[in-house]
């Protein structure tokens, strides 16, 4: 007799903070379109050795510093970059072949701080984006429980990394059985709204406009395109790196 098709468990933190505590022997995915989690697969697929996200500057400095491989330090604070980084937070930025080779400390406001929270934790754990999306699903195919993490913004809600996670769950449910929270249902709706035309959505979220306003519009273009990677960060213990694909 055909054994029963085990249900894939999701959890959908979409607010940022809420007790973040995924089950335990979950794998996590951490989404941060706007712009981390877009940049750490741009980085890594233009030949960056590893990606070290880190939440405050004084860690980067400091990790750069005692790194080996002439590491870049990258990062934003308020979208522009800190001063006296070698890279801000935009994925244009890493499309480039100087950054080959090099391993990239990355600390940005929301992004690599909800990484760092749950590297930590031995979990697998991998960061996605709409440019990696099907790829990062993929990944997350073989687990039975799932916990997505959406970075937000600040604390608070964001439009854009629902949206995404909403990818996840709908392309997941392709090919597993899933049981879904509420935030998670909520999640598949948006994408169901916005899946036609996500760079809509990204000009209209609280922080695509604000980017907008910095002048950021080609950022939002960029991370609006979905699949145009096939690969997955994961993280491997000390720093992110691609899945062997
Ligand atoms: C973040 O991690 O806070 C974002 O990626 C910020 C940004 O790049 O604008």
């Amino acid at each position: 007799m055909k054994e029963p098709e085990q249900t894939v468990n999701i959890t959908t933190l979409i607010q940022p903070g809420e007790n973040w505590q995924a089950k335990a022997g979950s794998a996590a995915i951490v989404i941060d379109v706007l712009r981390a989690t877009t940049c750490i697969v741009v980085a890594l697929s233009f030949g960056a050795s590893a990606v070290y996200p880190v939440a405050s500057i004084t860690a980067a400095r400091k990790l750069a510093h005692n790194l080996h491989g002439n590491p870049l330090l990258a990062g934003e604070r308020g979208g522009l970059r800190i001063p006296g980084f070698d890279l801000g937070n935009s994925p244009l930025e890493f499309q480039s072949p100087a950054i080959r080779k090099h391993p990239i400390v990355l600390c940005t406001t929301n992004g690599s701080k909800a990484i760092e929270r749950f590297a930590g934790s031995g979990r697998p754990l991998y960061t996605a984006a709409l440019v990696n999306l099907s790829a990062a699903t993929e990944a997350l195919s073989q687990f039975n429980e799932i916990c997505i993490v959406c970075a937000g913004k600040e604390g608070r809600f964001s439009l854009e990394d629902a949206f995404c996670a909403g990818g996840v769950i709908t392309k997941l449910n392709s090919k597993r059985k899933l049981s879904l929270d509420d935030p998670g249902l909520v999640c598949q709706e948006l994408w169901e709204d916005y899946k036609n035309n996500p760079l809509k959505l990204l000009q209209t979220c609280n922080h695509g406009i604000y980017l907008q306003s910095l002048g950021m519009s080609a950022d939002l273009e960029f991370c609006s395109q979905v699949d145009i990677y096939d690969r997955v960060p994961r993280w491997t213990g000390k720093a992110l790196r691609l899945e062997e694909a």
